[in-house]
């Protein structure tokens, strides 16, 4: 009794602290993940400082903001950095040793480029090969306009001569959706550390010799329920294998030619990103993504965006609204790339018509000029085009966060342990969503689904107390790390900086340079499986005359009785 008695206080004695610590967000005091490497930011504490040259091409907004506070971190050190990227670095001009070359222009209204770029009415809604297949072939094709627009920018031949004057020790980039980039590795001889801003893609494992083991592992691509029935496995095993061919046929080769064009350079990428790649950072963390065999390679840094920088102060409008919320609040974003004001009509009217029967209040972030629906309450609904996520998920009257489970909202949630209603759009959404509703902290409502049942069930369903618990929980294992992810991240890139190329030599897997026939030992199993084969033969030649030896007499009898008739 008085045993239960304890725990139930020392429970709720971490609650009250871990709440005291996210409502002290403003202050930057949290701990865990948001720690960061800032913590100790003294410095390249032993490291000399290394020159880095940073690739990100592609045009997403979530994308780049996984790799900022890893370059900006990087620049505080003491490192010098440049920064190829589409996405501008708004801390750039304040960052020493920084140098942003830019493939947007500078002039650009990033916030229509880079976010609110997907209408709710392209969502995909079911796992099929055919979806699986047109979404690779959409990102083939923006890498290979990010490609074009690397190659055209002036910035390859910058960085070229730049080296000659001072040479780069690494190439931090992102693998996604193209390796067009990696030419810079091979003319320039640098160790390579690939960040995965989503779920890493099934196509890259091989690189760095990560099992795919479709039977229970889903890839960026696949979103399903654990376990996997029978039929989605055969589909995760079918996209995983036949997504890798299509990617070495189609999209290495279009980045080698697109190479060849350019820098008249032959080169095999792939070739390149085995032989170079010393680490992957990968976006995601078990506690969320499930338990996966990985090997030395890989490095688990999900959360990484999650700093003190990024802890924003509300602003004064959602400070008042939050402390009129007597009741609590739910939170509606669907990310920064989906467009919440291009939702169906009759699905806006049924999820007003059931938030407007619940105690909470509102806060929903909605893009567009004009509010959904010009009659509501306005002390019940607050409409913001823009919101500190991070530092809003993370108060206490955020009761429910209703995402379209993009993996850097769902990672906050995961670190403010807030339960999720998810309605994912595209993408690695599904595989998100089912992830975080496989570990009891959510439940996935797809959009097109969504009327005023289905969201009065599941509103119901949420409303339990476990999931809230279970949130809590989760955040407190996936806070304490050994070593908080942008610690982890830092820590791989300087590394690497200063053991160069004895470091990749060390770490790279030696499985990669085997053939598949060596790999999966299948030589030994058939010199094992032939020496058993010649044991049974034998066996049964040792055998024969005994066994032959009645039969015989037999026959003879059965032809001396036919030559009897
Ligand atoms: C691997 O990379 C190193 C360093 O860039 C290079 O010297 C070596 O030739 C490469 N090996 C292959 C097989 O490409």
């Amino acid at each position: 009794m008085t045993t239960r008695k304890a725990e139930e206080s020392k429970r709720l004695a971490l609650i009250v602290l871990y709440c005291a610590v996210l409502s002290g967000a403003s202050g930057g005091a949290s701990g865990g993940a948001s720690g960061g490497a800032s913590g100790g930011a003294s410095g390249a504490a032993g490291v000399e400082a290394g020159n880095v040259l940073a690739v990100f091409p592609h045009f997403g907004y979530s994308h780049f903001k996984v790799a900022l506070p890893i370059l900006n971190e990087l620049s505080r050190r003491g490192h010098h950095l440049t920064v190829i990227s589409y996405v501008q670095n708004p801390e750039a001009p304040q960052l020493a040793n920084y140098e942003q070359l830019l493939l947007s222009s500078a002039t650009e209204d990033q916030s229509s480029t880079t976010i609110n770029v997907v209408p709710l009415s392209e969502h995909t809604p079911t796992r099929s090969l055919k979806v699986l297949l047109q979404e690779y072939y959409d990102l083939y094709g923006n890498g290979q306009i990010s490609c074009e627009l690397l190659y055209a920018s002036g910035h390859v031949e910058t960085v070229l001569e730049r080296h000659k004057q001072k040479p780069y020790d690494l190439l931090l980039t992102e693998y996604f959706s193209t390796d067009c980039q990696l030419s810079l590795a091979k003319l320039l001889e640098l160790p390579i550390i690939g960040l995965s801003t989503c779920a890493l893609m099934p196509y890259y494992y091989d690189r760095i010799d990560l099992p795919d083991t479709p039977a229970y592992v889903l890839s960026e691509f696949v979103g399903f329920k654990q376990p996997l029935s029978w039929s989605e496995r055969l589909l995760n095993f079918a996209q995983a294998k036949l997504l890798k061919l299509i990617y070495r046929l189609h999209t290495n080769r279009a980045d080698n030619a697109l190479i060849k064009r350019h820098l008249n350079l032959d080169i095999d990428v792939d070739a390149v990103a085995r032989n170079q790649t010393a680490f992957i950072l990968g976006n995601q963390h078990y506690s969320h993504m499930g338990s996966r065999p990985r090997t030395q390679q890989f490095l688990e840094v999900g959360g990484v965006h999650i700093t003190h920088e990024s802890q924003k102060q509300l602003t004064p409008k959602i400070v008042q609204f939050l402390q009129q919320s007597k009741h609590g609040i739910i939170f509606i974003s669907w990310g920064s790339m989906v467009r919440a004001s291009s939702i169906d009509d009759d699905k806006l009217t049924a999820i007003i018509h059931v938030l407007q029967q619940l105690p909470f209040n509102v806060i929903w972030k909605w893009e567009a000029e004009e509010q959904p629906k010009p009659q509501l309450d306005a002390s019940k609904f607050l409409f913001v085009k823009w919101a500190p996520q991070l530092a809003l998920l993370c108060q206490p009257q955020v009761r429910l966060f209703w995402a379209h489970a993009g993996l850097l909202g769902l990672t906050e949630a995961l670190h403010c342990g807030k339960p999720l209603l998810m309605t994912p759009i595209y993408g690695d959404q599904f595989l998100n969503a089912f992830a975080a509703q496989d570990r009891g902290v959510g439940i996935k409502l797809d959009y097109q689904q969504i009327n005023v049942d289905t969201l009065q069930q599941s509103l119901q369903e949420l409303s339990k107390p476990s999931y809230a618990e279970r949130a809590l929980k989760l955040s407190q294992v996936f806070n304490q790390r050994e070593r908080s992810p942008l610690e982890t991240a830092i820590w791989s890139v300087e590394h690497v900086l200063q053991h160069g190329q004895l470091a990749v030599e060390l770490i790279r897997s030696p499985g990669i340079e085997l053939n598949w026939f060596v790999y999966h030992s299948l030589d030994s199993l058939a010199v094992i499986l032939a020496a058993l084969l010649l044991l049974l033969v034998s066996c049964r030649a040792l055998a024969m005359p005994k066994s032959q030896a009645p039969p015989k007499p037999q026959r003879k009898s059965r032809k001396a009785r036919r030559s009897n008739t």
